[in-house]
Parts: structure tokens; C-alpha cells; sequence
């Protein structure tokens, strides 16, 4: 029988070879490199030749280890996930990923990876597993590649509203005061006395309005939602925006302007990438459908959705449009809806009234298809008298919220803006069916692990 090739070690050639990420590998064609990164995939053949898929993040990069590199006594370590660093020179290659592979004439082994990794999760573990894992689950293609288009989408979102010179604030999480209804608060507390995680950092925004002007801030928001839905967080990323002086038709606009560029610049720029995960992704067709939510109970009524299927009861006006049929009627119309003027009774106490109807408000939802509601947004009451009535209505004691109404008491104005749920946009453009993947660690009813 052949004798099993001694095992060496191996020694690291004098020439230099500075290191690079492997995104810029391209422009470093032909030249010896170093490249830092985890074992994406390892595959062997025979006794003289090796391939190891190498990962750090910015992309991936096919090295190619012969004979004395396989010789290595820490080759019989390599295994997915191990991270490493390959050495070698690089070669054009049409089939590779990024159309260069390392031919390695030396390498290191930095840390091992532990055998029990592919019980870990594997195309077989169940949804529950995965979260568990979701540590290890995050090194996948899919997994890291919403993660970067969820990455570059905050950026194209920031831009969007830096390049119309708005202000970036930081808002405070916990609070003492509710924005969007007693039901979903998350109570703690903070040095014996009561607080909440914030729902919205809307109140706060409004504030800082007469200080910086347009104004918008990316912060947690918190939801103690009872139910398990596919787009429903605990926890969720909030891109909130406030404009004074504006008007309603103003804020549609804007909306309207910042879904459309910044979807339009993703694909710009990541089509590939973007196309992997959704392959039907189109530009939503501007205008937006612009329907109120009078029409949308009249729009139900018309296609018989009922609010009680077995007694065939109707929607009527001032019911809560829930999530199922609200996501028919926009998957049915199959486009971008703005829905408008939401009856004040089933709204939040600081939207404005409309003018000539002041049952209703100056609101809108935007609906998307395949996911309802990604944006809500409104015009303020920003008439003190009518703010103290309305706090009133709700039955909410106005003393906590004595800043608030100190805005509509030194130099009040009109003014609105919105909140957009990152996690759903992301759901949208990248096609996830569930929101649990378009985040980084999930928070929902019963998980706050990993
Ligand atoms: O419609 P909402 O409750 O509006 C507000 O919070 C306003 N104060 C925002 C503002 O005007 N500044 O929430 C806004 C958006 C929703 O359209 C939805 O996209 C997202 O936040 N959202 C959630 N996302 C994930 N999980 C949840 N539990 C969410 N609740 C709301």
C-alpha cells in the first residue's frame, strides 16, 4: 500500500503579500495577497488538491490548495467555519465567485470549528432550531445577504433625508408616556417608579422640530403584541420623520418620494443581489392608489369580506380594518395603496382632525402587497385646547406629556410626519415571508434568546 505523505509544517514564503478584503480582490488580479475569512465550504479531491470557498463578509473566494498545502499538518483541521488565513497569488478564473481564485502557496489555521456545527442547523432543522442557532444561521448566503441589503437600504434611507438636509436625532427608549394605545406598552420599572419601553419616538420628534426643522431618527421601537403573526415584532427598527410646516398632501408626497428613490436606488445598485432573494421584485407604478378608509370598508363590503364570516356581517364604518382582510384587499389591487383618513375614534389621540370632517384625520397607512401595512403616518393636532380634549377622550392623564403640549403652547405649528417599519420594508423588496428573518435577532411573544 502507498505510504500516507508525511505531514509538515509549513514555512511562510518572504514575499510580501499584503492583505485585502475580498470585494476588492478584482483590482488586485495576478498579484500575492493575504485573505483573513471562515471556511465557507471545503471540498477535496483525491490526495494533491483541495478547495476551500473562503467568506469574510464582503464576498466570497475560491482558493485552490496543492500538494505541500494539504501536507500541512493543521489540513486535517480545516473544516466549514474554521477561520483561516489563505496566501497565495491570484488568478483570473470566469467560473469562480468575484472571477479570481488564490492559488495558495501557504496558509494558516486561526480557529478550529467544532464537529457538532452541522447539528447546529442544517436544511432539515425545524423554524425553532433555526432561531435558536440563528447565530450560526446568519453565516448563510441567504441569512447575510438580507442582512447587507438591510444594511445598505438604512443607508439609502438616511440619504434619502440627509440629501434634503434633515437632522438625525437619537431619542430616549424608555419612557413615560404612550404613543400608540395602552395594549401593546411593555411596562417596567425605573428606579420605583413607572415607565415603558417607547412605542414610537414620534412625541420626541415633534419636539425637536423648532430646534433642528425636518428631523428624523432610526430607533427601536417596542410592541408587546400578543399574537404570533408574520409581521408582528416585539421589538422592531423604527425610521421616524417629523416636517413642520407642511401640509397632508405634503407628507403623501414625501412618502411617496422616499419609497419610490430609495427602492429605485437598491436596485440600481444590488439588482443581482436583490433578484437572488426576490426575482419578481418590480418598481411600484407611482402614483400611489390613493383610497380612504371609507372606501376601504365600501371596498370590503363590495368583494364580501366579512368581519364575522359565519353571520355574513359586514365591515362598517369605524371598525378596525385587521391585518387579513386589509392585506386581500392590497394583494387583490396588487399595488402601493396610501389609505387616508382614519376615523378619530379609532386613531391615536394626537392626529389632526380633518378640515372639513372632524370625525376623521389626517392620516395614512401606506399597504404594500405580500405584506399590508409598512408605513403610518399623520398630520398632528396642534391646537392646545383640542389636544387637552383629546387627551380627554382617550382617557389619558395629560400631566406626563406636560412637554408635549408645551410645544402647542410656545409657538405651535402645523406639522406631521410618519413612521416606517424597517423590517417590513425589507420583507417587501426582499421577499420574506416572515419578518423574524428580516431582522437580526428576533424579538416576539416568548423569544428573547439568542
Ligand atoms: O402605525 P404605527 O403604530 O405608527 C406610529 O407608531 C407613529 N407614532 C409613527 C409616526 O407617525 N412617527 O407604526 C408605524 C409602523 C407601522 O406602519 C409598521 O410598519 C411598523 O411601524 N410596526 C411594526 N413593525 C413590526 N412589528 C410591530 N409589532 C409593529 N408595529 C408597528
Amino acid at each position: 500500500a502507498a505510504k500516507a505523505p508525511e505531514l509538515v509544517r509549513l514555512v511562510e514564503p518572504a514575499t510580501p503579500a499584503p492583505a485585502f478584503k475580498i470585494h476588492t480582490l478584482q483590482l488586485h488580479a495576478t498579484q500575492r495577497v493575504s485573505v483573513f475569512g471562515w471556511v465557507h465550504q471545503f471540498r477535496q479531491q483525491g490526495a494533491k488538491l483541495a478547495f476551500v470557498v473562503l467568506r469574510d463578509g464582503t464576498g466570497f473566494l475560491q482558493c485552490v490548495l496543492g500538494a505541500p498545502m494539504i501536507q500541512s499538518v493543521d489540513f486535517p483541521k480545516i473544516s466549514r467555519e474554521a477561520s483561516v488565513r489563505m496566501v497565495g497569488t491570484l488568478r483570473l478564473e470566469a467560473r469562480a465567485p468575484g472571477g479570481v481564485e488564490l492559488a495558495v502557496d501557504y496558509w494558516e489555521l486561526i480557529g478550529t470549528s467544532a464537529p457538532d456545527l452541522e447539528t447546529k442547523a442544517n436544511a432539515d432543522s425545524l423554524p425553532d432550531q433555526l432561531l435558536n442557532n440563528r447565530h450560526i444561521v446568519i453565516r448563510g448566503e441567504t441569512s447575510s445577504s438580507v442582512l447587507r441589503m438591510r444594511s445598505r437600504m438604512l443607508f439609502e434611507l438616511r440619504k434619502f433625508f440627509f440629501e434634503r438636509h434633515f437632522e438625525e436625532v437619537t431619542c430616549p427608549t424608555i419612557v413615560q408616556t404612550q404613543c400608540e394605545g395602552g395594549s401593546t406598552l411593555f411596562p417596567l420599572t425605573y428606579y420605583g417608579e413607572p415607565a415603558y419601553l417607547t412605542q414610537s419616538s414620534q412625541l420626541y420628534l415633534e419636539t425637536v422640530i423648532p430646534a433642528l426643522g425636518d428631523v428624523f431618527t432610526v430607533m427601536p421601537s417596542y410592541r408587546a403584541e400578543k399574537s404570533l403573526t408574520r409581521r408582528h415584532l416585539a421589538e422592531y427598527t423604527h425610521f421616524e420623520a417629523e416636517m413642520p410646516f407642511i401640509s397632508f398632501e405634503n407628507l403623501l408626497q414625501t412618502l411617496e418620494d422616499m419609497i419610490c428613490t430609495v427602492v429605485e436606488r437598491m436596485l440600481t445598485q444590488y439588482h443581482d443581489e436583490i433578484h437572488l432573494l426576490n426575482p419578481e421584485i418590480a418598481l411600484p407604478p407611482r402614483p400611489f392608489l390613493r383610497m380612504t378608509y371609507a372606501d376601504a370598508i365600501r371596498w370590503l363590503q363590495e368583494h364580501e369580506v366579512w368581519k364575522e364570516p359565519e353571520t355574513k356581517t359586514p365591515y362598517t364604518y369605524g371598525d378596525d380594518i385587521p391585518e387579513k382582510p386589509e392585506r386581500f384587499m392590497v394583494d387583490t389591487i396588487g399595488r402601493p395603496i396610501f389609505m387616508t383618513r382614519f376615523p378619530l375614534a379609532i386613531k391615536a389621540f394626537y392626529m389632526k382632525k380633518c378640515p372639513d370632517n372632524p370625525i376623521e384625520t389626517e392620516s395614512v397607512d401606506v399597504l404594500m402587497p405580500g405584506i399590508g401595512e409598512i408605513v403610518g403616518g399623520s398630520m398632528r393636532n396642534h391646537d392646545l385646547e383640542d389636544l387637552i380634549r383629546q387627551y380627554q377622550a382617550n382617557g389619558i392623564p395629560p400631566e406626563k406629556y406636560y412637554w408635549y403640549i408645551d410645544q402647542r403652547k410656545y409657538g405651535t405649528c402645523p406639522h406631521g410626519g410618519f413612521g416606517l417599519g424597517v423590517e417590513r420594508l425589507i420583507c417587501w423588496l426582499l421577499k420574506q415571508e416572515h419578518i423574524r428573518t428580516a431582522c437580526l435577532y428576533p424579538r416576539y411573544m416568548g423569544r428573547a434568546t439568542p
